[in-house]
């Protein structure tokens, strides 16, 4: 039997980390815009990151969607803050529905952040030339 959100999930809810936006065009800020099919919802989350290191220095969301979804894009700003790029990529949905503890309905909710942090890091690298593509042809310059 399922007993209701867990606390963390009202608790992301009711006080959600990181809202806001940064300016889309600047070139440190990569920005993932995501939606949902099966109900609608849409979420944005951006990085800012220092070209330098590869590491996120900061992380705001704006979610269109149900408390599940803000709470899911909440936890990720949180989890993505102070990684580097590449880490962040492996986050995983199921860890934010597991931490969150969102019932099996709920797990597109977290589908959703799990995509937008995809997107916001691939709109990065577009931005900054650093696309797949570019990083093979840089690859294999270096090794040929
Ligand atoms: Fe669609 Fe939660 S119901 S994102």
């Amino acid at each position: 039997v399922w007993r209701g959100y867990h606390e963390r999930v009202v608790d992301h809810y009711n006080n959600p980390r990181n809202v806001g936006s940064f300016d889309k065009n600047d070139p440190d800020v990569g920005t993932g815009l995501v939606g949902a099919p099966a109900c609608g919802d849409v979420m944005k989350l951006q990085i800012k990151i220092d070209e330098t290191s590869g590491k996120i220095v900061d992380a705001c969301f704006k979610t269109f969607g149900c408390g599940s979804a803000i709470a899911s894009s909440s936890v990720a700003t949180e989890w993505v803050k102070g990684k580097q790029m590449e880490d962040v990529l492996s986050i995983k949905n199921t860890e934010i529905a597991k931490h969150l503890s969102l019932p099996p309905v709920k797990l597109h909710c977290s589908m959703l952040a799990e995509d937008a942090i995809k997107a916001a890091v691939k709109d990065y690298e577009t931005k900054r030339g650093r696309s797949e593509r570019n990083k093979e042809a840089t690859l294999k310059t270096a090794t040929a």
